[in-house]
């Protein structure tokens, strides 16, 4: 099967032939029919994370991916449409075949293409633990979602309307409009607008990109405000560390999410994809066909 790896950490992740993969007791073999590509990618194949995601090489890169069961296990059928999310340290979803435990694995959502599917597991599954199991956002308060034209963020701003929030937001440029069409109540383009001055009294700020975004999101928060953040444990910020969870995957795949997709490109042309994500300028998904 084709795949896309890396051989050293660093280096430009090549395509090759690697042998199928053979299902153990308790797994399943899935035909990926598309994989999703997250920051997290990027930041293995640098070898900036072997501390927390001790790797073996070569890795094949990837966590999320939609297929269709392809050797049948417990509770699933050859043909069954799936999505699911590998754990980074085993990697694998930018491959034409995955091998895995069964109980990993979601049904697809209908609502949703099967290709499409692939961009949920990460990034709205992050999105849903940071507002609802970190957060507790309810219904009346004031959320602030930075980077709300993200993978993460474009989820963050469905999930927080639909837990009956006010949603303030943060793009730039064309992410403006994504925003308001995602449900955003306010977006401001940071680009024109200082945040930090504009807003006050916020129940719960989402800080996807870090550094000085988290550091200035503290003056917007109410008293007893939060703030989460994702990109990197910081001082005064309840930081999300999202661990692989078929259940938790489940119920996002329930609601009514848009997956906002950047772009889908072959998995030949994954190198060039991760390069695109590496500037941080994705409007939502970044996708790989595969299949
Ligand atoms: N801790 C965890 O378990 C976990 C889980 C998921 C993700 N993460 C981390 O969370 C971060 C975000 O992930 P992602 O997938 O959402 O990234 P992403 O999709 O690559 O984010 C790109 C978006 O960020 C926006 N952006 C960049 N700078 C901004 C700023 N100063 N203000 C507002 N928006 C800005 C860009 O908009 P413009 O082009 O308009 O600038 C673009 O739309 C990454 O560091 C990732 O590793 C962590």
């Amino acid at each position: 099967m084709k795949a896309l790896h890396i051989t050293a950490f660093g280096a430009e992740a090549a395509l090759a032939e690697l042998p199928a993969p053979i299902p153990g007791p308790g797994q399943v073999v899935v035909d990926v029919v598309a994989a999703a590509a997250n920051p997290l990618d990027l930041k293995i194949a640098s070898g900036v994370m072997s501390g927390f995601f001790p790797v073996a090489l070569p890795y094949v890169l990837g966590t999320d991916f939609s297929g269709r069961i392809a050797s049948p296990g417990p509770g699933w059928q050859v043909g069954d449409p799936v999505i699911g999310r590998l754990d980074p340290v085993d990697g694998g979803a930018f491959a034409e075949q995955i091998v895995l435990d069964a109980a990993q694995l979601v049904p697809a959502p209908a609502h949703l293409g099967l290709e499409t599917a692939a961009g949920l597991p990460t990034a709205a599954a992050t999105a849903w633990q940071a507002l609802v199991e970190v957060a507790d956002v309810h219904s009346g308060q004031t959320v602030l979602v930075h980077a709300a034209a993200g993978g993460v963020g474009s989820f963050a701003v469905q999930i927080a309307k639909l837990l009956g929030a006010r949603v303030v937001a943060t793009a730039s440029g064309s992410g403006v409009a994504i925003a308001e069409k995602l449900g955003a109540d306010e977006v401001l383009d940071y680009r024109k607008t200082d945040f930090a001055s504009r807003l006050r009294g916020v129940d719960v700020v989402l800080d996807t990109v870090g550094g000085e975004v988290g550091t200035r999101s503290r003056q917007v928060l109410k008293p007893g405000g939060l703030l989460v953040t994702t990109p990197a444990p910081a001082d005064g910020a309840a930081f999300v560390f999202h661990a692989s969870d078929a259940a938790r995957l489940a119920k996002v795949a329930d609601l009514d999410l848009e997956v906002l997709v950047d772009r889908t490109c072959p998995l030949a042309d994954g190198a060039r994809a991760l390069s695109f994500l590496a500037e941080g300028r994705a409007r939502g998904k970044i996708l790989l066909r595969v299949a």
